[in-house]
């Protein structure tokens, strides 16, 4: 690790860059120094990191990291439903994530698709459906524990917080775009149970959707998801484009946004935690983030040897389909 700080460095290597394909020392000048100025003027403070903490490292009962449950806990309960928080909640998970969606009445609810096909009974995008219809659906309709959970119904945002909140779970949402109508409608579930603000973090692959959250409540706890080439690649590895110059061209996009999420978005958004694919964490990349006083956590995490290798080598926390047993890696 170089001494002078990161700021310095960056900032060097864009004048250089942009110097070497301009060849205009005035232009890379300006351009750096108004770089310079946007973050300065437009970047947001991380919240205090004792407020982090309290969400990140929430203690849990067996003194182990942090453990949260993929959509509830997707193995183990009909994903996204109260059912699951139950479920999470014991069998020991520390928190859940849950994917924030919208129906057609502009109700958010708990939803991973856009449409309602994989998981329920019913068929469609979810923002065609208005809540009435919606909760007419059997939400553990396709689950392999369909008998067990059966009648179990999507749950509105505010019934999923309740419920969590009640077993005292830490939440992780999951927001996939719609940034505007996702910050104003979480925003307002912060005002209404601020205890979201000791005990959940927004989290979005859309640095965008990051901002907008703490443009509009710059308390709320936040995390950038990263997964390295998933621009050009599937979870799988298998390749987006069909054209050699396809890939090319987002593989090059993947290798800006990796770097950008490195060294500048995550400034910008002054997240407090990075969510990362498994795959591409190691003791240095936890360490590189420590650093800068930001919490790494691993996903999706499925089976006992990697849940060990979390537990006691990396340390930190992680993401899984299952608090009891290996399940199906999915992306
Ligand atoms: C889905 O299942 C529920 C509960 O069994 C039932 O009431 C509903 O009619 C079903 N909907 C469809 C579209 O099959
Ligand atoms: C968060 O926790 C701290 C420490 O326990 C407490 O002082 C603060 O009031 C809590 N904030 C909210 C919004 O509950």
């Amino acid at each position: 690790m170089l001494q002078v700080g990161d700021e310095p460095v960056y900032f060097s290597a864009v004048f250089l860059l942009v110097a070497l394909g301009t060849r205009s020392a005035a232009g890379a000048s300006l351009l750096t120094a108004s770089l310079y100025v946007f973050m300065v003027m437009f970047r947001f403070p991380p919240v205090p990191a004792d407020q982090a903490g309290r969400v990140l490292r929430p203690g849990a009962p067996s003194g182990g990291v942090p453990v949260v449950a993929l959509r509830g806990g997707s193995c183990d309960a009909p994903e996204n439903t109260v059912a699951a928080i139950r479920e999470a909640s014991r069998n020991g998970a520390t928190g859940v994530q849950l994917d924030l969606s919208f129906t057609a009445d502009g109700v958010p609810v708990l939803m991973h698709d856009e449409t309602v096909d994989r998981t329920t009974n019913g068929s469609g995008p979810v923002s065609n459906l208005p809540l009435v219809q919606l909760k007419k659906l059997d939400a553990a309709a396709r689950h392999r524990l369909k008998d067990k959970f059966s009648g179990e119904k999507v749950p509105t945002l505010q019934e999923a917080v309740e419920e969590c909140i009640r077993h005292q779970l830490t939440i992780f949402f999951d927001v996939k775009g719609q940034a505007d109508k996702a910050a104003s409608v979480l925003h307002e579930m912060y005002k209404k149970f601020p205890v979201l603000y000791n005990s959940s973090i927004v989290s979005s692959f859309e640095p965008k959707v990051i901002y907008k959250m703490r443009q509009t409540d710059p308390d709320v706890v936040t995390a950038l998801i990263h997964r390295p080439w998933r621009l050009s690649r599937f979870g799988d590895g298998s390749s987006r484009s069909p054209s050699t110059w396809g890939q090319l061209w987002t593989g090059f996009l993947d290798l800006l946004l990796d770097w950008a999420h490195h060294h500048i978005l995550w400034k910008l958004c002054g997240v407090s935690a990075i969510l990362v694919q498994k795959d591409f964490i190691s003791l240095d990349y936890v360490q590189y983030w420590a650093e800068r006083g930001v919490e790494v956590v691993g996903w999706i995490v499925n089976t006992a040897v990697e849940k060990e290798f979390y537990q006691h080598l990396l340390k930190i926390g992680y993401i899984t389909d299952s608090l009891r047993e290996d399940c199906d890696p999915h992306y």
